[in-house]
């Protein structure tokens, strides 16, 4: 019997003004879509912006719907649509932000399990590694060089195929 350690290496940062220039400019996207996120019922907005290798930023927000299971994450649609309307492109990064209606959010808020499995099969898809930059409303910024660092130990494609 032995024991292992799995680590992961994280940047943070104290404020937007010390990102890389891309960074924060993904950042800012992703927060000034949150305003198209639709979430009556838990009040809580997430908002996500992809870079492609092209450059282009898409964006995407949590929609939800009064049949809760049918809530769609923020991270998700933003992928589904990448993947639906630009299926050459390689995903480099995403930016990932929420608000909340009645208090404020000053920590970093990172992708639900699900959200990081859709993350995971987008690296694979293009065996490319996202960058994962995300904030709160306020607070510090915190940025990961791969999914992988957020859901060890993953399953993916290489088990099935
Ligand atoms: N949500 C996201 O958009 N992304 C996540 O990674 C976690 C949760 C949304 C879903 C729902 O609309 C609201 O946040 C509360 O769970």
């Amino acid at each position: 019997m032995h024991e292992k350690s799995i680590e992961a290496t994280y940047t943070v940062y104290d404020s937007i003004q010390d990102l890389p220039p891309e960074d924060k400019e993904l950042l800012v996207a992703a927060k000034e879509t949150l305003r198209n996120s639709y979430a009556p019922y838990s009040h809580f907005h997430v908002a996500a912006a992809v870079r492609l290798e092209s450059g282009e930023v898409l964006l995407g927000t949590n929609q939800e719907n009064a049949a809760y299971g049918q809530c769609l994450c923020a991270e998700q649609n933003v992928l589904a649509n990448a993947g639906s309307n630009r299926s050459g492109q390689t995903i480099i990064a995403i930016a990932i932000t929420a608000k909340h209606n009645e208090r404020k959010l000053n920590y970093p808020v990172t992708p639900c399990g699900a959200c990081r499995q859709v993350l995971r099969e987008h690296e694979d898809r293009h065996d490319h590694q996202i960058r994962i930059i995300m904030q709160g409303e306020v607070g510090d910024i915190i940025a990961f060089q791969t999914v992988q660092d957020l859901l060890p130990l993953s399953f993916s494609r290489d088990d099935i195929l």
